[in-house]
């Protein structure tokens, strides 16, 4: 196991869609250790979260850490959301000392394969549906600072 260096706001690989994870690849070692890595990594940064971009690898991966278990969601796809919406602070490793209100779905359903391909179905609400909502942004090239209301702090960035 190792930890894997995050990328920073401004880093291309943030700005892109990740691709998915062929089926080949699960159940190999290479794939088992980009997850331990990914874990590894959110832990030693104090997320609750990562996905796959922000350790430079395009592969639609995300770990959540939901409150009660962190667990890898490989390919995941949001089939359904709430249509209450719920505002809170969000942060973001990639973007260090900025943080801001965003407004997201109160409650998700998603879809998703775990790191051994299996089938697995989550339904979240409030804190561990706005993380794997920020984390699935993450897939699509997408920033909290994007989707930002107000920022809390770090207004003076020159990037924003
Ligand atoms: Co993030």
């Amino acid at each position: 196991m190792s930890t894997l260096e995050v990328l920073k706001k401004g880093a291309p690989k943030l700005r892109i869609t990740s691709e998915p994870v062929s089926s080949e690849r699960f159940g190999t070692p290479e794939l088992e250790q980009l997850v331990e890595d990914m874990i590894e990594t959110m832990k030693l940064e104090n997320g609750v979260g990562i996905a796959a971009p922000q350790v430079g690898v395009n592969d639609r991966i995300i770990i959540v850490d939901d409150g009660k278990k962190i667990d890898a969601y490989i390919n995941p796809k949001i089939i359904s959301t709430s249509d209450k919406m719920i505002e809170s602070e969000e942060g973001c490793l990639s973007v260090p000392g900025v943080f801001g209100i965003v407004k997201r779905h109160k409650k998700v359903k998603l879809k998703a394969l775990d790191r051994h391909g299996k089938p697995v179905r989550v339904s979240v609400s409030g804190f561990p549906a706005i993380v794997f909502q920020h984390e699935i942004d993450h897939l699509n090239g997408i920033l909290f600072i994007d989707k930002v209301e107000k920022l809390t702090s770090g207004e003076n960035d020159p990037l924003i």
